[in-house]
């Protein structure tokens, strides 16, 4: 008899507790039921369906201006390599698993021949003392908020301030990677802008707590955009039209902008439900966002049938994806979003009383 891998599982799950629904072409239609087909494209960076969105971003981050681009990815090299030049210091700090060191395939160093000095260690965020104690000169220190590959884990806001004050005093840029920085706010209580004050450059997603279709905004000061841009069309991100993903953007920021406190609160109740099964616990135990990763003190192998069991009886879809930490133990990441309200509370309560039951038992 087949039985079904856990992806194959999980797509056929009635409520999955993560995300905002299918990635298909249905979240693109869906984006431009109500928009008037006499909108006309952008060209190459420039038009009103472009600027106008840019100048949206530019406000909400409380910068001078805002570029829009086709990834994350391109918009944080390039926000590296040009505080690298200003400088003339090809070096940068960040996190040992920030994206662009373990996602990137070595963009930065092979595109741009930077420098990395990899700070704190991967078990927990930048810290102070990890900024101050650093020997090296940097052009720049980029922040990840939230530290997604730990779990989506955040510094103390004052830990912020100070880092961004020690920054300034030794002329190092601050460059936030803000791809999910709305999903933040709620713990920090603080609006985009006051966050994006204590940094020079801050890259935001478009398609994560946001839920567009791709995209990312880079924004800056007017001197730093106008060379940003410069740098897009030397990396080939100048398509000539990109409104498809800035009209959904735009489309699910309206949306979904305003619900990231209930995203938050939604996932503080989700981990706690996990942190109430015997062998499992989310890092970290008290999310501060949107997102926080489940482990099980369980290999892979083993974890597996037993969601897959669970996900079948009830319906309720934990993932897709679990992942091997060690030969032990295993893992996987969840991003509240929309589907969690819809979720049936007494369908719930039986899957993680399943689980609890179950994962008892693996230990006996
Ligand atoms: C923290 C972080 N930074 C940067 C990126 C890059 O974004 P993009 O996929 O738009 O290149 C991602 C994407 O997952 C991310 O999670």
């Amino acid at each position: 008899m087949h039985t079904k891998s856990l992806q194959e599982s999980y797509s056929l799950v009635k409520y999955p507790l993560a995300g905002h629904g299918k990635r298909n072409v249905e979240v693109l239609k869906k984006a431009f039921e109500q928009i008037s087909g006499s909108i006309e494209s952008e060209m190459y960076g420039k038009g009103k369906v472009i600027e106008d969105f840019q100048d949206k971003m530019a406000n909400l981050l409380g910068k001078e201006a805002a570029v829009f681009f086709p990834s994350g990815t391109m918009a944080q090299q390039i926000a590296l390599r040009i505080w690298c030049d200003e400088k003339g210091v090809a070096k940068v700090a960040y996190h040992p698993l920030s994206h662009l060191e373990i996602h990137e395939e070595d963009g930065l160093k092979e595109l741009h021949h930077i420098e990395t000095v990899l700070l704190a260690d991967q078990t927990r965020v930048i810290e102070l003392d990890d900024v101050t104690g650093m020997e090296e000169d940097v052009a720049c220190l980029l922040l990840e908020l939230p530290q997604r590959e730990i779990g989506g884990q955040l510094p103390d806001y004052g830990t912020l301030e100070k880092i961004s004050a020690y920054c300034r005093e030794k002329g190092i840029k601050l460059q936030l990677d803000g791809a999910r920085l709305l999903e933040v706010l709620p713990y920090y209580k603080k609006t985009a802008a006051e966050v994006c004050a204590l940094f020079d450059s801050v890259y935001v997603s478009l398609y994560k707590g946001i839920g567009g279709i791709a995209g990312a905004v880079l924004a800056g000061s007017k001197e730093f955009t106008e060379k940003s841009k410069v740098w897009k069309r030397r990396h080939g991100g100048d398509l000539i039209s990109l409104y498809p993903y800035i009209l959904s953007a735009d489309y699910y920021y309206d949306q979904r902008s305003g619900k990231m406190d209930a995203y938050y609160e939604e996932a503080k109740e989700l981990a706690q439900l996990y942190n109430s099964c015997e062998g499992v616990y989310t890092l970290p135990t008290i999310p501060v966002s949107n997102m926080f990763h489940v482990h099980f003190e369980h290999p892979k192998g083993e974890t597996e049938p037993i969601l897959i069991q669970i996900q079948e009886e009830t319906g309720i879809g934990f993932t897709g994806n679990l992942r091997e930490k060690d030969s032990h133990s295993s893992y996987y990441e969840v991003s509240i979003g929309d589907l969690y309200e819809g979720v049936p509370k007494d369908l719930l309560n039986q899957s993680f009383q399943l689980l609890n039951e179950k994962m008892a038992k693996a230990f006996e």
